[in-house]
């Protein structure tokens, strides 16, 4: 006999695989529905470059530049010279604020509230700066500006931090 189910905590490994899934549907709708217009994909926080393999993969067509303080990527997913910004996201893209981007993705939250907050200070904004009017972001840290609107996310994705948006205008 099968065990009866148990109320069991969220634990940072859901949240975590909760996050990875709320990524994918995301960045796939975007894809599938070829949503984006015009422009470069910023990928803000390469990390790992898991989320950046996987937007050269459903974006082929497209620059994709990313972000983060230091390269440590896996080596299959290093970007080219020339589409890779090293130094704090909240200095370095500021160079590419009005430059019209498709479509920015950033997955730069730690998971300490406090760090967050302050992240949240600064990335609303450079996010509505970096995207052409119609542009699209998303977000695994939920942000509010008047620029974004907030758009319904694909059922794998509800629940989940992560926030889609379209720039308005
Ligand atoms: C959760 S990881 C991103 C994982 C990535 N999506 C992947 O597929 O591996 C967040 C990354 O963002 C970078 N990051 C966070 N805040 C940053 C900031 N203010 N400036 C530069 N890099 C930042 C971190 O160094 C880290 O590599």
């Amino acid at each position: 006999m099968p065990e009866a189910p148990v109320d069991r905590p969220l634990t940072r490994l859901d949240a975590f695989i909760a996050r990875m899934m709320a990524q994918r549907a995301i960045l796939n709708l975007l894809a599938d529905a070829r949503m984006l217009p015009e422009g470069d994909i910023l990928e803000l926080g390469l990390g790992n470059g898991r989320t950046y393999s996987h937007l050269c993969a459903r974006f082929p067509a497209r620059r994709i530049i990313a972000f983060d303080r230091a390269v440590a990527a896996h080596g299959t997913s290093i970007p080219p010279e020339g589409d890779v910004v090293l130094g704090d996201i909240a200095q370095s893209a500021q160079a590419f604020v009005g430059r019209g981007a498709a479509l920015v993705h950033a997955d730069i939250g730690t998971g300490y509230d406090a760090k967050d907050a302050v992240t949240l200070e600064w990335l609303p904004d450079l996010v509505a700066g970096l995207l052409v009017p119609g542009g699209y972001a998303a977000s695994g840290l939920r942000m509010r500006h008047a620029a974004l609107e907030p758009l319904d996310l694909p059922p794998e994705a509800v629940g989940s931090q992560y926030g889609l948006y379209r720039k308005r205008g």
